[in-house]
């Protein structure tokens, strides 16, 4: 996608405003989605992830209002949600069911910012918020976290709030995991708010300390192509918080806090404390904090072509112990590979969602083409297939 689809979802979002509020906002501020290159299931284990922020973005245009009331519209629905920013903090996390799921996003934002900068409520700037956004919706392309970091840079800055970055993608952790429901870890908001162009961010989950990771794909003659399934997934349900419940039971079995105090050599002793479901759940996670420090060291020292097989062993151990892939996600790895894609694994919380390839260049028809086919052969409805590129974290646009 380019600059110019880019401005054109600020457009939308700045037209969706004017229909339904009547007047011109202030500004347009917007916030990536995200592609995960390694490190899945680590971020809730305190352990390490490799994401960067994509194109594709939230917009949300703003303006601020006299009397204390939100008002958030969408191009995802037809009804907008009002109420007085006091009232928010009855709304979540106990009576959420009272507004609709994608306005739980915007607004626990709100809720969340409010109570971490300890401002009065009552105090608060009224604000009229209208989204627009290009990511694509349940394709683990994270756009939960595009809507949460975009309405916390819009916020924070109307607010005048001294919130740094880390404390806006907490802002958005929270909503996601109280106003939503969703029992998630940070690694999509820090993605959306600290993504850079051309650059991964390498995250400790525990410190929340934040490396920027050249990744050379353009150089490198490479691109990132994304297998978009079309599975949609929720991780309010079922799954996801199962997976989270397992890597506790083994952390306890230990002895210790969190998975990402564990090793590989630890892996042996934890055989005779727990069943085989959990010491699968828990192997996926040690091995996979190793391959995400070890990519960060294959980057530095050998550049992104050689990276594949790390990513390759990141699909497996996400398919056979952390069990979240589909047939779908497999078929699209397995294509990707066949047509010579350099590495590909399924990126997101999984249970649906998309694959991602890294591809040369001149390989990129190939890699989409296999894919259609092999989705046909195993009579799937055929996958989107895109390209993404590293781009920058949210801000006003
Ligand atoms: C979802 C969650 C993240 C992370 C990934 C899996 O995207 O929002 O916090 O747990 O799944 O790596």
């Amino acid at each position: 996608m380019t600059d110019t689809a880019h401005v054109s979802t600020a457009d939308v979002a700045r037209s969706l405003f004017i229909e339904r509020f009547g007047a011109e906002p202030v500004g347009t501020w917007s916030a990536p989605g995200r592609v995960n290159l390694i490190g899945e299931h680590t971020d809730y284990n305190d352990g390490f992830v490799l994401p960067f922020a994509i194109q594709h973005r939230t917009h949300v245009a703003l303006a601020p209002r006299e009397d204390g009331r939100i008002r958030v519209a969408s191009t995802f629905d037809d009804a907008a949600v009002e109420l007085a920013l006091d009232e928010l903090d009855g709304l979540f996390p106990g009576r959420r069911d009272e507004v609709p799921e994608w306005a739980r996003y915007p607004l626990g934002v709100a809720w969340a910012l409010l109570a971490a900068s300890g401002a009065n409520p009552a105090d608060a700037t009224g604000v009229d918020l209208a989204f627009a956004s290009s990511v694509p919706i349940g394709a683990g392309l994270s756009s939960s976290a595009a809507i949460e970091g975009a309405t916390a840079v819009a916020l924070a800055e109307t607010w005048g709030l001294s919130l740094d970055r880390v404390a806006l993608a907490q802002a958005g952790r929270r909503a996601e995991n109280e106003a939503v429901g969703a029992p998630t870890g940070i690694m999509d908001q820090m993605a959306a708010l600290l993504g850079r162009a051309d650059a991964a961010i390498f995250l400790d989950c525990r410190s929340l300390e934040t490396q920027v990771v050249d990744l050379g794909f353009a150089q490198a003659g490479l691109e990132v192509v994304v297998i978009d399934t079309g599975v949609k997934h929720s991780h309010a349900t079922g799954g996801y918080g199962e997976r989270r419940a397992a890597c506790e039971r083994g952390a306890a079995a230990l002895g210790v806090p969190a998975l990402r105090d564990v090793t590989v050599d630890d892996l042996e002793r934890l055989a005779g404390l727990v069943d085989d479901v959990t010491f699968r759940r828990v192997r996926h996670v040690v091995t996979e904090n190793e391959r995400v420090i070890e990519t960060v060291r294959t980057l530095s020292e050998q550049g992104p072509t050689a990276i594949g097989e790390l990513l390759v062993a990141s699909h497996a151990s996400m398919r056979d112990d952390f069990e979240i892939s589909v047939p779908e996600l497999d078929t699209a790895v397995e294509a990707a590979l066949s047509a010579g894609a350099v590495g590909a694994r399924m990126t997101g919380g999984g249970f649906g969602g998309a694959a991602i390839a890294l591809v040369a260049r001149d390989r990129v028809e190939q890699v989409r083409d296999a894919a259609i086919a092999a989705f046909s052969a195993s009579g799937f409805t055929a996958p989107t297939v895109f390209t993404v590129v590293p781009s920058a974290g949210a801000g006003r646009d």
